[in-house]
């Protein structure tokens, strides 16, 4: 069969029959302008919105390009082929997809459409194919904000229709093309890497995957190709890159997804420098595709200036409001909350918000409550009146220190000085995350305001109270800073990492670190982090062997594309830069995923479930 036959009307036979030319597009939707008026023109697409304007049907058209407006005027008398046409134009209804052919004419002066590229031209239809009608649909894409997310995920090929998700579909394919090409440009090899393999640790709970054919055996899918990319630098390969999912089981957020995707890469003979460099060459173009400028150099941090300053190892730089430490003042009040947090080794610390004191006390109780989420006892105020007073909240306890503590914090009238005090752990937590809520509800971010900043020095291990071992803050495979490593081996958490932060607007864009390339030091950061011999060899002896033969010095990183994208389209949710994302739940609503199987698929695995919930 050759390809003519495969062409309408031989393929859809007898259902609907239409000449194959009315598929032959001359312009997409989004495309004429008053230039090409009185052209003949031809599109297709699907309906947006029909209206009878008695005698002259206006049919909004819509593509992934844009909308345009086809008028179908009431045939003249004796024009059969215009009635008929006008008669079929009157059956359309929305998301019907139809062909059209016309010609392009200017719309009346009291008719152009600002609010369309289009706007200023309308089709008067010579020619109406109905190509496949719809049901009447769950809902109009132009209406998504009335419509509940799950519906929109389960009929996600009308949702996709809307302008705002072929927007991001399209930039988001845009970016990835641009980080392609810059690191193919710099002599990076794109190499997949397995998805059925071995557990990777970064942190999360991993999917797994039964092996029908290994006894008891799972795969885990990876949380990111980590492993395996080293051992590519061992392979001689020199310079990696991958666009790739990485699977992860943990809590969702905003910005997180089970399955992600990641610009992931690795190269040799390299230092922190030269990551973080090819970093911002790809960024910048990412940002120039996406219409918006990146800087000539991008600041750097330390992790410790980062957490003193913003309470957090991902500042957001676009505004002030930061943590500022004030045990002296507040040891000297007689405030016990103050008194006992410092008696207790924690510490005091402040937030002054800008213009907060217009916050009432209903709202300011609410600031309490919710910092009660990030594990604070409460959240003490009080505010800046004339004449470097304090009034309301805690005021009274503060009277001995006022005039320091406005002072010190460089706050003015009409300004909310917000306290933590506690261990300092919760501190920085609950302050970092307070300016940041401030300056969402305060307004006080910019549109297409952008600060990027690299973390770096940041240390190797943190404690981990409740199981009373350390944990790598990045993961095992990274570097120690070697003066660090060499001083004090006997002291794990003032150990420096070679890892490294891109930070954007508060939100981690991506991580990576120089890795550890010989053995032995490997074999004493597993020992360090509580991973006996036995368990290293299990887990991760092929790492192990492959360092013996010959690795390079190596280091790499990885972005989160889909973090990347929804930061370049200012979206507050990740779901809106994913084609077919999961809910908070983990769900997929279209498809209906995780299902469940039948006994024989389990019995195949050799797995039973233990526990089976009653069915509904
Ligand atoms: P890391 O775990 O920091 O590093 O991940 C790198 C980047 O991936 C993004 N990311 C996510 N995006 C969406 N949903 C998630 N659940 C999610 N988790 C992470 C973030 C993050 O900065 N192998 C190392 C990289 C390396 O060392 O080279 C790694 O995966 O933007
Ligand atoms: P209380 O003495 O518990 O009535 O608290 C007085 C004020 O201090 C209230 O506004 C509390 O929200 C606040 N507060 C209580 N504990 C803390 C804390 N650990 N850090 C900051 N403020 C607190």
């Amino acid at each position: 069969m050759n390809l003519k036959d495969l062409t309408p009307p031989n393929r859809i036979g007898k259902i609907m029959s239409y000449s194959k030319d009315v598929l032959k597009r001359t312009h997409t939707c989004g495309q004429l302008r008053s230039s090409d008026i009185d052209k003949d023109v031809q599109m297709c697409g699907w309906v947006r919105s029909y209206r009878d304007h008695g005698g002259v049907l206006f049919i909004d058209l819509r593509d992934r390009d844009g909308v345009t407006q086809v008028v179908f005027d009431s045939p003249e008398d004796g024009d059969a082929t215009g009635q008929q046409r006008y008669e079929l134009a009157d059956t359309l209804r929305n998301e019907w997809v139809i062909a059209i052919s016309g010609t392009v004419r200017p719309r009346g002066k009291d008719r152009i459409n600002p609010k369309l590229d289009t706007g200023e031209i309308e089709i008067v239809a010579t020619q109406l194919t109905i190509l496949n009608r719809s049901e009447s649909v769950p809902f109009e894409p132009d209406e998504f904000g009335k419509t509940s997310e799950d519906t929109r995920l389960q009929y996600r090929y009308i949702d996709l229709r809307r302008p705002e998700m072929t927007r991001a579909l399209r930039l988001r394919h845009k970016i990835t093309t641009a980080m392609r090409n810059v690191l193919d440009a710099d002599g990076f090899v794109e190499v997949e890497t397995p998805f059925l393999t071995r557990s990777t640790p970064e942190g999360a709970r991993d999917f797994l995957v039964p092996a029908r054919m290994q006894e008891e055996g799972f795969y885990a899918l990876p949380q990111s190709p980590q492993l395996f990319k080293q051992i590519l630098m061992v392979g001689g390969l020199d310079k990696y890159y991958q666009v790739v999912r990485c699977f992860r089981d943990e809590d969702l957020r905003a910005d997180r997804q089970p399955e992600f995707t990641q610009l992931d890469l690795e190269m040799s003979f390299c230092n922190e420098e030269d990551v973080m460099g090819v970093t911002n060459d790809v960024l910048r173009k990412v940002c120039e595709v996406s219409g918006i400028k990146f800087p000539e150099t991008v600041d750097v941090m330390r992790y410790d200036e980062a957490m003193k300053r913003f309470g957090t190892d991902r500042p957001d730089l676009r505004f002030g409001m930061e943590l500022i430490e004030i045990d002296d003042l507040a040891g000297a009040t007689e405030f016990g909350v103050f008194t006992n947090a410092i008696k207790s080794g924690g510490c005091v610390q402040c937030v002054c918000v800008p213009g907060g004191a217009e916050l009432t006390r209903k709202e300011t109780d609410a600031l309490a409550e919710w910092s009660k989420m990030f594990g604070a006892k409460g959240l003490a105020v009080t505010k800046v009146v004339a004449g470097k007073k304090l009034e309301t909240g805690i005021a009274k306890f503060l009277a001995p220190i006022a005039e320091q503590l406005i002072e010190k914090m460089g706050a003015a009238e009409g300004d909310l000085l917000c306290f933590g005090a506690d261990t300092k752990k919760v501190v920085l937590r609950v302050l970092g995350e307070l300016r940041c809520k401030m300056a969402r509800e305060r307004k006080m971010l910019a549109d297409g305001d952008y600060k990027w900043i690299w973390i770096v020095d940041f240390p190797l291990v943190e404690y981990n109270e409740d199981e009373k071992r350390y944990d790598a803050l990045h993961h095992p495979f990274t570097s120690p800073n070697i003066d660090d490593w060499n001083d004090r081996q006997d002291k794990p958490e003032t150990i420096r990492s070679r890892a490294y932060d891109i930070v954007c607007n508060g939100m981690e864009m991506g991580g990576g670190s120089i890795r550890i390339h010989d053995t032995k030091m490997q074999s004493k950061v597993f020992e360090m982090l509580g991973i006996g011999a036995e368990e290293a060899r299990e887990k991760f002896g092929f790492l192990l062997d492959a360092l013996k033969f010959g690795a390079p010095p190596h280091g790499g990183l990885a972005l989160g594309l889909d973090r990347v994208v929804m930061s370049m389209i200012g979206a507050s949710s990740i779901r809106d830069v994913i084609a077919f994302p999961k809910t908070q739940r983990g769900t997929c609503p279209l498809t209906n995923a995780p299902g469940r199987v039948d006994e024989a698929q389990l019995a195949e695995l050799n797995l039973k479930i233990a526990n089976p919930v009653e069915k509904p």
